[in-house]
């Protein structure tokens, strides 16, 4: 359904009801559940075959009410008062007198918030006036959907109401920091850039890129296309389609020609479902820089080579890459 006023009335309605609806976000598209309702979020969990004990993130239309969920210290306060609404979840010690089903947080004293600032999520959320809690609406180790069909062909019925906001601005997920510890902790590389986070609050662990397992549910395997995949190819083998970056002129799809992360961001789920759907034995992917939004391009690729099915049929190719514009 479009995300007209009708329809976001039509979805709060839902959510308040129990039941489970599709949003776009900055990101990607979530699947959306009354964080207080075990039920609902029971069905999250089912919809998209997700292991229990994997915490899901709460979404709301303000800090305030994130810090209603998740209790804030003055980086919190910091880190929302700079990049909320936007594309930054906050693990935070978790405030039980809310309510918040014990699924969306496996049990855990923790619970993931943040304020998205695409404007239908935020006008779902003040119109449902909960806490919302909603994974990426895929099939648990899957593409994260960018764009309403994505959801509806790989989720169907499980949904109850997919709001139509057109393909998502940003593409990768948000980035997750755990403010729990002594020190904030990168969970996973995102949306907001580490160099942007320590800009703002001084230094960040981050884990080492062969030990991208760090948070609960945060699989090595991951955002995977059926197709394997190989990393850091100058050139394609006679078997691959090539996903290129920058000058590539072999390439069957191009994250972005002219070598803009931000753009390859947004393009790189949808071109790897286009390229998933070529045929081909093998996806050859060029080198992506690993700084700024490279690093969470290169995170969901390291997940996805680990992801990938086993080999594709015999090349015969079909016609890919056409970006809708
Ligand atoms: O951009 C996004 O973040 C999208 C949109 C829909 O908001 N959502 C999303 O949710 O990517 P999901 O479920 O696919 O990823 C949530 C990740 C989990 O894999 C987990 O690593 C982390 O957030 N997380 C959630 N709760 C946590 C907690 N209490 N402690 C540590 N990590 C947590
Ligand atoms: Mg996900």
């Amino acid at each position: 359904m479009l995300a007209t006023a009708v329809g976001i009335r039509q979805a709060a309605a839902h959510l308040r009801n129990g039941r489970l609806v599709a949003f776009p976000t900055e990101t990607v598209y979530g699947l959306g559940a009354d964080a207080t309702n075990a039920d609902a979020v029971g069905r999250v969990f089912q919809a998209k075959n997700r292991p229990a004990g994997h915490p899901l993130i709460i979404h709301t239309a303000s800090a305030a009410a994130a810090f209603a969920v998740g209790a804030a210290d003055p980086t919190a306060a910091r880190l929302a008062e700079r990049f909320w609404p936007g594309p930054l979840t906050l693990v935070l010690p978790l405030r039980s007198e809310v309510g918040i089903a014990d699924a969306v947080t496996g049990g855990r004293s923790t619970v993931a918030v943040r304020v998205p600032r695409h404007p239908v999520a935020a006008a779902l959320l003040r119109a449902v006036r909960r806490p919302v809690a909603a994974p990426s609406a895929n099939p648990h180790g899957r593409l994260s959907p960018t764009e309403a069909q994505h959801v509806r062909d790989e989720l169907g019925p499980a949904v109850d109401l997919v709001l139509d906001g057109g393909p998502t601005e940003i593409g990768v997920e948000s980035t997750v920091l755990e403010l729990a510890g002594d020190r904030p902790l990168l969970l996973r590389a995102g949306g907001i850039t580490v160099e942007d986070l320590e800009a703002a609050i001084g230094p960040v662990d981050e884990p080492g890129a062969d030990e991208p397992a760090r948070a609960p549910g945060m699989l090595r395997q991951h955002y995977a296309p059926r197709t394997p995949l190989r990393l850091d190819a100058d050139d394609p083998l006679p078997d691959e389609v090539y996903l290129g970056f920058g000058a590539a002129p072999g390439a069957t799809c191009n994250l972005s020609p002219t070598g803009d992360l931000e753009e390859a961001a947004r393009n790189l789920f949808v071109m790897l479902r286009q390229l998933d759907s070529a045929g081909a034995r093998r996806i050859a992917v060029a080198p992506i820089p690993d700084h700024h939004l490279g690093k969470a391009i290169n995170d969901r690729l390291r997940r996805a080579e680990r992801g990938a099915a086993s080999p594709g049929g015999p090349a015969s190719l079909q016609t890919v890459c056409e970006r809708p514009s």
